[in-house]
């Protein structure tokens, strides 16, 4: 395969975060004995920079990889192959709780508000643990910063003696991502916050997470399955199919001139009724289910799916490569919007 060109718009040298190449195999079992039969390439090649303040938005079908990309990110999960690097610093393989920086500057919101948090211990225990153990935090300067970054997330001060089983499932992701915040982290990855919450909910959480970012100068890795809440949140867009990335623009170029066509098939699953979007043209309905990363097919992972697929598209894998004006990268080798001689 050809070496991925770096990505666009961040110049490496600026970027927060870096990810080259991340791959994550797990062994595939079958038979009685659970013998290891192969591979499920979760994540397959995968490259993309996050620069100060900047939100990358990622989306992509149930099972695309993008929750083993964030379990590694924050050192979760071990990569099988490839680099990330953190403010210049190589820290794919370094664990994490033995570098005081990475536990402080680089923190997670789980998508599930319910078992992430500690049923036994108090909102403000909860809040209080990294405080107490990265910072030596006790007494008056503890409790008042608890309650300062209770208030920063919309909770009130008697929130701060109850369980989390009290609290509606918003606010337990506000109880999260209080934590969160809590050492004054750089990047936030935030693993479909969201998905887990009522629908008149997600917007007061997302317009948190805006108003946060403003005030804090944070930089988010935003993923999500849904697009539209993707387009919200994020300045620039990575699409995932199947272990890897497919297109990577900004917003309004990926919305309104989609190159790959799995994008534009996403972008038309879009309910017309959907506030924040416009709807292009036709719908595209995919056809069947996302393939199992355990058994990929050849060439284009997306041909057997493909409303666009050539013969060729069945033998040659397409390369991430950048694409036309403005500037996007995608991974097709007959790019929609894209006129032959900006190829
Ligand atoms: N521990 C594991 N062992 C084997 N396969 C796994 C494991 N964790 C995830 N997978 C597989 O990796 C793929 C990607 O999963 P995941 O990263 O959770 O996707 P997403 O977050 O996009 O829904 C899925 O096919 C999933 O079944
Ligand atoms: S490479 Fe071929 S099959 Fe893959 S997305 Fe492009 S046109 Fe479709
Ligand atoms: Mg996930």
């Amino acid at each position: 395969m050809a070496q991925a060109q770096p990505t666009e718009t961040v110049h490496p040298a600026q970027a927060l975060l870096r990810v080259e190449n991340l791959r994550k195999y797990y062994p595939k079992r079958s038979g009685l004995l659970q013998r290891v039969t192969g591979a499920v390439k979760a994540v397959d090649g995968v490259d993309f920079t996050i620069g100060e303040g900047e939100t990358l938005g990622l989306v992509g079908e149930s099972g695309c990889g993008k929750s083993t990309i964030s379990s590694m990110i924050v050192g979760l999960n071990s990569p099988t192959g490839g680099s990330i690097h953190f403010d210049g610093l190589d820290i794919t393989n370094l664990k994490r709780q033995h570098n005081g920086k990475l536990c402080r500057e680089l923190q997670i919101v789980f998508q599930d508000p319910y078992s992430s948090l500690n049923p036994r211990m108090t909102i403000f225990e909860t809040v209080a643990e990294p405080l107490v153990i990265h910072e030596g935090l006790a007494g008056t300067a503890l409790r008042d910063r608890v309650m300062t970054l209770l208030a920063q997330v919309g909770l009130r001060d008697e929130h701060a003696g109850r369980y989390p089983s009290q609290f509606s499932g918003g606010q337990r992701q506000r109880i999260g991502i209080a934590r969160a915040l809590a050492l004054n982290p750089r990047l936030i990855v935030l693993d479909e916050p969201v998905s887990a919450l009522d629908v008149s909910i997600q917007a007061q959480i997302l317009n948190l997470l805006k108003k946060l970012q403003r005030d804090l100068g944070l930089s988010y890795l935003f993923i999500s399955h849904n697009l539209s809440v993707v387009r919200y949140m994020a300045t620039r867009i990575a699409v995932m199919y199947l272990g890897r990335i497919v297109e990577v623009a900004d917003r309004e170029t990926l919305f309104a001139q989609p190159a790959h066509p799995y994008t534009r098939a996403l972008l038309s699953s879009i309910p017309s009724d959907d506030p924040f979007v416009r709807v292009l043209g036709d719908r595209i309905k995919l056809a069947g289910d996302a393939p199992s990363p355990a058994a990929p097919p050849p060439g284009c992972p997306f041909h057997v799916r493909c409303f666009q697929a050539q013969p060729n598209c069945a033998v040659q894998v397409p390369d991430l490569t950048p694409r036309g004006t403005p500037a996007r990268e995608v991974a097709c080798h007959y790019p929609l919007t894209v006129s032959p001689k900006q190829q």
